[in-house]
């Protein structure tokens, strides 16, 4: 969506994969500090998002969505203003349907009245929901509200969360500035997987102003190994999905924090150049040995091979597979290590890879080797 926003993928928190609907004012304003004295929101995550459950279970005597009482004493005003003095962005989270999944009123057919209450309270940012659709295409219910949004004047990043249906890489490009396009993630390997392999077939639709959204991080939250948690956030950033962290970043494990804080591999994600990043080749009888890669910038090249298997494995990427000169050489950043490699590489690049684990590069022409 060209509304100025979404030039790179957008970064940030959002409180539903840890905290569902035990939220409130006060945890929200510790995050935004968290966010602060952690370092996070330096490194660029700056969106503090509240999804569902902020709000009354009924709109009030004018019609109007009001937070709720009890958890949300202050209003959403307030919170806005005290992240925003954080130098953070606020978000909020209603739906493309009578009513929020957890059944507060939805946002159909209120659009312009709800924009407006969300642009006057400072809104930065809406994610959008699906349910309760009254079984309305994604494609009518939707652009109502980016309209609605440009309306009020205010620049308002637009998530779309149509859970992928009905394609939305092939529509959605020019109404949200990201789309989900699966299901909503879970904490565990199978779920992150098959959720990349998904997210994948579109990478082509990916672009400044608009993006593929595979579902916030659950980095840190406790259901998938550090090997497996490296992973999913090495695959995220590559194929320029959002980084949404979804834990609870008061109480974040040092290890947590390392994934979450890699500069290198955030450099990656935030990349202008803006390609997604994709599966180059699978081998092994159940496609065990992976590699992802992606333009970047600067002649770069990003590069993760992923063990998707239980052994140990030995990954080649063929250079010319990943659109390099084979024969230049190429040196190569270790964005985990955060070691170059001493030797340049020429023609292919191999390591041996972990279980469930990966290996994340950045590769950078060095010469060229002139045969006549
Ligand atoms: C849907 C969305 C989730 C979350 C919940 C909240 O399932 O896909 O991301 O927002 O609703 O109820
Ligand atoms: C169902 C659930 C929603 C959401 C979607 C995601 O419809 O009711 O809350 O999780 O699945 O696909």
């Amino acid at each position: 969506l060209n509304n100025g926003l979404a030039l790179t993928p957008q970064m940030g928190w959002n409180s539903w994969n840890f905290f569902a609907c035990n939220i409130n004012e006060t945890l929200i304003r510790e995050t935004a500090d968290a966010l602060v004295s952690t370092g996070l929101a330096e490194l660029g995550y700056n969106y503090v998002n509240i999804d569902d459950c902020w709000s009354n279970m009924k709109r009030d005597v004018k019609g109007q969505l009001q937070p709720d009482s009890k958890n949300f004493p202050s209003g959403i005003k307030a919170l806005a203003d005290y992240v925003h003095k954080k130098g953070l962005y606020l978000g909020i989270y209603s739906d493309a349907g009578v009513f929020t999944c957890q059944v507060r009123p939805g946002s159909l057919y209120h659009e312009s009245d709800d924009a407006k209450l969300f642009a006057s309270w400072g809104v930065d940012y809406l994610k959008y929901d699906n349910c309760f659709n009254l079984g309305i295409k994604p494609i009518e219910r939707y652009p109502p509200m980016r309209d609605a949004l440009n309306a009020t004047g205010r620049k308002i990043f637009y998530s779309l969360c149509e859970w992928g249906e009905d394609d939305p890489a092939l529509w959605a490009g020019n109404v949200g500035n990201s789309w989900r396009t699966t299901d909503d993630i879970t904490d565990t390997w199978e779920s992150m997987t098959t959720i990349a392999d998904l997210n994948d077939k579109w990478a082509s639709y990916a672009g400044p102003g608009g993006w593929n959204d595979p579902d916030m991080l659950e980095v840190g939250n406790g259901g998938m190994t550090y090997a497996e948690y490296r992973s999913h956030f090495s695959i995220w950033a590559l194929m320029k999905a959002p980084l949404l962290i979804g834990c609870d970043v008061r109480n974040m494990t040092s290890q947590t924090f390392e994934i979450l804080s890699n500069k290198e591999v955030i450099a990656v994600n935030q990349d202008p150049l803006g390609v997604q990043g994709r599966k180059i080749y699978a081998e092994g009888t159940k496609n065990c040995s992976q590699v992802w890669a992606g333009p970047l910038s600067g002649k770069q090249v990003a590069v993760v091979l992923w063990n998707r298997c239980s052994d140990v494995v030995n990954i080649s990427a063929d250079l010319g597979l990943l659109g390099l000169d084979k024969t230049a050489q190429h040196s190569v950043r270790d964005l985990w290590s955060h070691t170059t490699l001493s030797e340049n590489v020429v023609g292919s690049l191999t390591a041996q890879v972990q279980v469930h684990d990966c290996k994340m590069y950045t590769l950078t022409p060095t010469s060229s080797v002139y045969t006549s």
